[in-house]
C-alpha cells in the first residue's frame, strides 16, 4: 500500500501516528526522536529523504552521508511501523510547481547564511505531513530555527499536527550529535566541544543573574575566540517564537550559535533557564 493510503487507513482505524522526518545517516539523536514517538503513538513512521531543495548550490547535497541499510536495521530494532524512503521524483515529480514561502523568520540566523534553505525545508515538511498524516511530529532541538519555522507553518496553515521538540543528544564531551560530525577530522573534532562549553559558560552566567543579551553573547564570543580553528558565523540570544533579540533575557530564550571549523559548519544552542523549547 502506498504511504499515504496506509497512513489514512491507520488514522481511520483510530490510531495516532507519530512521524519522524529524517535525511538518514541516523544517529543517537534520531533514536531519541523515534523512541519518544514510539512511546506516544500507536504507529510510528520515519521518513528517510535527502531533500535536494534545502541545499544551496555550494552545499553538501551530493556528499551528504547516505547509509540506508544501516538506517533500516536501526529503525527495525526500534520497532517503527513504516520507513518511508521516497525517490526525488516521488516528492518532486516534473509537474511539481508550488513552494512554501517561509516568510521573514527564514531570513535570520541560519537563513542569512543559507538562503532558500527554509523554503526547501518547509516545502518538503508540508508534503511529508500530507503523505504520513501524523498526529505528532518529532524534531530535534539542535535545529532550533527549523522547529520555530515548522511551528509557524503549522499555525499559518492550521495543520492538525503537534510539533514535539526533543532536547539535543550530546557526546560525552558535550558536542551535539549531528550527521555532519562525520565530516570532522581529528583536529576539528578535538576543538568541537568548545562550542558547547561556550554555551554552557553563558548559560551559567544567566543562571548567576546576567540578563543583558549582549553580555551573554560576548561570553560565548570570548570563549570561542580563544579556540584555534573556530570561526564564528553568529552568536545570538533570541526569543523562541519571534527570533528577535530580547531587551532583557528571560528563561526560555534561546542562545544559538553557528561556527565554522575549516569548511565544516556546525550549529548548536541552549535554552536558557529551561530544558526544552
Ligand atoms: O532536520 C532534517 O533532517 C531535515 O531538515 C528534515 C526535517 C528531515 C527535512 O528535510
Amino acid at each position: 500500500m502506498a504511504m499515504q493510503e496506509q497512513a489514512i487507513a491507520w488514522r481511520q482505524a483510530g490510531e495516532d501516528i507519530g512521524f519522524v522526518p529524517t535525511m538518514g545517516a541516523l544517529h543517537a539523536g534520531h533514536e531519541r526522536l523515534v523512541t519518544r514517538a514510539r512511546r506516544e503513538n500507536q504507529r510510528v513512521i520515519v521518513s528517510i529523504f535527502v531533500n535536494p531543495t534545502q541545499f544551496g548550490p555550494n552545499e553538501d547535497f551530493a556528499s551528504y552521508p547516505r547509509s540506508f541499510e544501516a538506517d533500516r536495521a536501526r529503525l527495525e530494532a526500534l520497532g517503527v511501523d513504516a520507513i518511508f524512503n521516497p525517490s526525488v521524483d516521488q516528492i518532486y515529480p516534473s509537474s511539481f510547481k508550488t513552494r512554501v514561502d517561509p516568510g521573514p523568520l527564514a531570513e535570520l540566523l541560519e537563513g542569512k547564511s543559507r538562503p532558500g534553505h527554509f523554503a526547501g525545508v518547509l516545502t518538503v515538511v508540508l508534503k511529508l505531513f500530507q503523505l504520513t498524516q501524523p498526529k505528532r511530529a518529532y524534531f530535534g532541538q539542535k535545529d532550533f530555527q527549523q522547529v520555530v519555522l515548522v511551528r509557524q507553518l503549522v499555525r499559518d496553515f492550521a495543520l492538525p499536527v503537534r510539533i514535539v521538540a526533543v532536547p539535543t543528544v550530546r557526546e560525552p564531551d558535550g558536542l551535539a550529535i549531528s550527521s555532519r560530525n562525520a565530516y570532522l577530522g581529528p583536529p576539528q573534532r578535538a576543538v568541537a566541544p568548545s562550542i558547547h562549553n561556550a554555551l554552557d559558560g553563558a548559560s551559567n552566567a544567566f543562571g548567576a543573574g546576567v540578563t543583558d543579551p549582549a553580555e551573554l553573547e560576548a561570553i560565548v564570543r570570548h570563549l570561542l575566540d580563544g579556540t584555534p580553528g573556530v570561526a564564528i558565523d553568529y552568536v545570538a540570544v533570541v526569543d523562541d517564537t519571534t527570533l528577535r533579540r530580547p531587551v532583557r533575557t528571560i528563561a526560555g530564550n534561546v542562545l544559538a550559535v553557528a561556527v565554522k571549523l575549516g569548511p565544516i559548519r556546525l550549529i548548536d544552542n541552549v535554552v536558557l533557564g529551561a530544558e526544552r523549547l
